[in-house]
């Protein structure tokens, strides 16, 4: 028998995402951003975002069958992101995705994003060595693994026993995502909007020891020990750094120094190394802790260069393979969520009907 032929639809933040698989084979992954939108407000604002789903959902949909060769009748399954998300935007998909199943018969599947960016993981692409840093060549995804999801709305570190039924949050930020603190120092330098990609490039030329900003949650108190976790040994807050490059600017501003002769590079460089710091240390021990020997990475954050870099080295030093996935499949898009969809197929899981709501905080 043929591999379950699988649509998988994407709509939680700002893309709107069909994908089509057959099986771990990529055959489709039509993306529509609405970023563009969100620009001159500094952030996404979930009313147009709905409102951009809604008018991308059948022309994105109609690409990604051209593309895939396939039409609806050819489908053996459709699966949709039922949450965590942004309300509205969740339930054009899935509103969109019911209406589909209904209208072909097909079975459909409510799945958790989070988990979805995990499942992109055993598409054929993603393995195989190419796409990943540290070039492991391995076929198949381990059944037991951890993942680091790191985005603008969300992250997490994840305890993957077994990826359709099995899965379980080790720690999370506890404030900012880091993605959304990018964005905020973003702002804080006047370098633009999205943050991540402006900071990442003025970084590049900066010293990131020239200012030594706090790694948070990384006391003794919250971390504990081994034997005797923190409460918050795992989780991880960005706020506290935000506030720190904020104070560090106003103290140049206090000073006098006049706006084009404030060391932005080294600050962006600085707090870059931060994050990258902070978010490999905790997500190595949670692995190594749990017994963890393979790390996915996923998230729009996954573009970091010094993120990637510096989780390539502690990885490798501790002994732990890594998977990347190439950066469109780590952003938020619908080839995951089809992805997620045919191994749940794969695996006899029951579709969930035609029931279920949208949960915008749908736990994992
Ligand atoms: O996964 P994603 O496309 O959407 C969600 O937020 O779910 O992630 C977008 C986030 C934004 O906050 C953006 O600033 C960040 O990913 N980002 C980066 C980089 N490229 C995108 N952050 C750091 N470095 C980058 N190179
Ligand atoms: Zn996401």
């Amino acid at each position: 028998p043929t591999a379950p032929l699988v649509l998988g639809i994407e709509s939680s933040c700002d893309e709107t995402g069909f994908g089509i698989v057959r099986g771990t084979e990529l055959l489709a992954n039509a993306v529509a951003s609405s970023m563009e939108e969100h620009v001159r407000f500094g952030g996404v604002i979930p009313e147009i975002a709905a409102r951009a789903h809604l008018e991308e959902f059948v022309p994105t949909l109609q690409q990604a069958l051209v593309t895939a060769g396939v039409t609806l009748a050819d489908l053996d399954a459709i699966a949709v992101t039922s949450g965590p998300g942004l309300a509205g935007a969740l339930m054009v998909g899935v509103a969109g995705a019911k209406a589909l199943s209904l209208a072909t018969g097909k079975p459909l599947y409510g799945i958790n994003h989070l988990v979805a960016h995990v499942g992109v993981g055993v598409l054929d692409e993603v393995l195989g060595g190419e796409a990943s840093v540290v070039g492991n060549n391995r076929a198949t995804l381990p059944a037991s693994l951890g993942a680091l999801l790191v985005s603008g709305g969300h992250t997490e570190i994840l305890r993957v026993n077994r990826l359709t039924s099995d899965v379980e949050l080790l720690g999370s930020t506890i404030d900012d995502a880091a993605g959304e603190a990018y964005d905020k120092v973003a702002r804080l330098l006047g370098a633009g909007y999205p943050g991540g990609p402006v900071i990442d490039r003025l970084a590049q030329t900066g010293d990131p020891t020239a200012f030594r900003f706090p790694r948070g949650l990384s006391a003794p108190k919250f971390v504990g020990t081994a034997e005797e976790p923190g409460k918050h040994r795992h989780d991880w807050s960005f706020s506290g750094l935000k506030t720190a490059v904020a104070r560090c600017v106003e103290q140049f501003e206090a000073a006098g120094v006049p706006d084009e002769e404030i060391p932005t590079a080294d600050i962006a460089a600085s707090f870059q190394e931060a994050v990258a710091d902070v978010i490999t240390s905790k997500a190595v021990r949670a692995c190594q802790e749990h017994g963890l020997d393979h790390l996915l990475l996923g998230g729009g954050v996954a573009a970091n260069s010094r993120l990637r870099g510096l989780l390539a080295e502690r990885c490798a030093a501790a002994g732990i393979e890594l998977t990347v996935p190439p950066v469109r499949l780590c952003t938020d898009n619908g080839a995951m969520v089809a992805a997620l969809g045919a191994q749940l197929m794969a695996d006899g899981v029951e579709p969930s009907g035609l029931d279920f709501a949208a949960d915008p905080g749908q736990p994992v």
